[in-house]
Formats: structure tokens, sequence, C-alpha cells
């Protein structure tokens, strides 16, 4: 931390698995004090100030935000509230929004987040921790050094949905391709018939079924183009090889 420098105030939305994940990597640095975590539901609010030192626990978003005025906020909800939830952020002043993965699930909540952010000049970090790997930082200098001649094709795969894991290895590509841009994309996605059994919201290894809210897939690929020549093809799901 910056001497002299008082520590960001950090709010947490979601006080689940993730929520408190957050919250303690944030507690256990001097740059942020943790100062409130808020749920829908009372239990796990209450279960988040229990286990996170000075932290209050609220039900009410727009409550927290005007009482705490935090200066960041981590948004680790289900996937379809991470647009609107971001977006209240940005609007109530916070400095930087941490969203879980995946960023949004259409492309115009994605675009409204960015939008709302760049208005409020708040920051947007969307949470792809798999970058900071020690063995994918080596691998992307290995790669950018030249060291593996030149790479013209990645090919990976992940089980799990697109939007679950899959976003890891989208951006895990990113990352090994120095961010080029990408400049085409093709894929398809195939989904077995959802078990009429099975509750939305559950499901691992996918089912076709649902996973955090909303309908996934049992399997996807796609080909990617970056701007520089490299193509990557990608699959996901109980069917990739
Ligand atoms: N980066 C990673 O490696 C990683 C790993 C697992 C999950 N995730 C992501 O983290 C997010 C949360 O996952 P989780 O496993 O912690 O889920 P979880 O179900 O344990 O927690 C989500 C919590 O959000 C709360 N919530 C939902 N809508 C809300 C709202 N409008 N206001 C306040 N609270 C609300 C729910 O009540 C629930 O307690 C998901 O987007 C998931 O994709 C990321």
């Amino acid at each position: 931390m910056i001497e002299g420098q008082t520590p960001l105030r950090a709010a947490v939305i979601g006080c689940g698995g993730m929520g408190l994940a957050h919250a303690r990597s944030l507690a256990a640095l001097a740059d942020f004090t943790v100062v409130a975590g808020c749920d829908l539901q009372e239990e796990l609010a209450q279960r988040f100030a229990e286990q996170i030192a000075g932290a209050r626990p609220y039900t009410d978003l727009d409550r927290m935000l005007a009482e705490q005025r935090p200066d960041v906020v981590v948004v680790a909800t289900n996937n379809v509230t991470h647009a609107p939830l971001t977006i209240r952020a940005a609007e109530a002043g916070a400095r930087g929004v941490i969203c879980e993965k995946p960023m949004a699930t259409c492309l115009a909540d994605g675009r409204a987040m960015v939008e709302a952010c760049r208005r409020a000049n708040t920051a947007l970090i969307v949470h792809h921790q798999r970058r900071m790997l020690p063995e994918f930082v080596t691998l992307r200098r290995l790669i950018a050094e030249g060291a593996l001649g030149e790479v013209r094709l990645i090919r990976a795969g992940c089980a799990g949905d697109v939007l679950s894991d899959g976003t890891h290895l989208v951006d895990t590509l990113r990352h090994l391709a120095g961010d080029a841009e990408v400049r085409r994309v093709f894929g398809q996605i195939h989904r077995l018939p959802p078990d009429p059994a099975e509750e939305p919201g559950q499901g691992f290894p996918v089912s076709g079924g649902w996973r955090y809210g909303h309908p996934v897939e049992s399997g996807a690929m796609a080909v990617v183009e970056c701007a520089d020549g490299l193509r990557a093809e990608l699959f996901t799901g109980t069917l990739q090889p």
C-alpha cells in the first residue's frame, strides 16, 4: 500500500462461495477494508459478517451502497445479475467493480456494463484469475519470446459449459495470444434434452440442464482467428475429446 493512503472500502454483492473467497482475499491485503456483504438470503449475509471482521451484513443493495459508499464493489452473484448490479455499483459512485465471470449472459448486457462504467469513470475488471497462474504467465512469456517457434494453432478444451469454465478457456487463449484482437469467430453448441427432474441452477457435469440460474449447453466448439493470424480451436463440455 502507498504510505499514508487510506485503505479502499470494499463491499461484496453475493455472499456465496465466491463472494466469501473474494472477501477473504481482499481482507488479507493492506490496501482494502471489507466494509459490507450483501445477499438476498439473509442467513448468508449474516454468515459473511461473522466470517469477515468489520463487515456489516445487508440484504438491501441500495441501502448498502448509500450507507457504506464503497470504493470497490465485488459482484459475485448469479450470472444474469452481473450486468444490472455492476451498473448500479458504478452509478452509485464505486471507483472500481470486480465482476465475476462470465461478464454477462448476452452481448447487449456486456456493452451496457462497459458504457455505464465509462460514464461513471469506474474501472471494471472481470475476474479471470487463471491468466495469473504461474504456468500460464510462463507460457505466455515463452510464446512471446519465440522460444516455442511460431505458434500458429492453439487447441484447447475443458469440461463444463461455455459460461462457466469455458470463459476461462477463452480468456486463457487470449492471454497466450498476447491479447491479440479477435478477428473472426464461428462456433456451434449442442444441447442434450434437459432432465425434467433437474432443478434450475444445479448440474455439474453439465447434463443439458441449468447452471447459475440459466440454461446451459452440453457441449460447444469454436474456431477463433486472431488479428495476428493465430488460429485457436476450443472445445467445452462432456462431449469434447
Ligand atoms: N472465477 C472463478 O473461478 C469462479 C468460480 C466459481 C464461480 N464463479 C462465478 O462466481 C459467481 C458466484 O458463484 P458462486 O459459486 O459463489 O455462487 P453461489 O450460488 O454460491 O452464490 C451466489 C450468491 O449470490 C446471491 N445473489 C443472487 N442475486 C443477488 C442479488 N441480486 N443481490 C444480492 N445477492 C444475490 C445468491 O443469493 C447467492 O448467495 C458466478 O457468476 C460464477 O460464475 C467464478
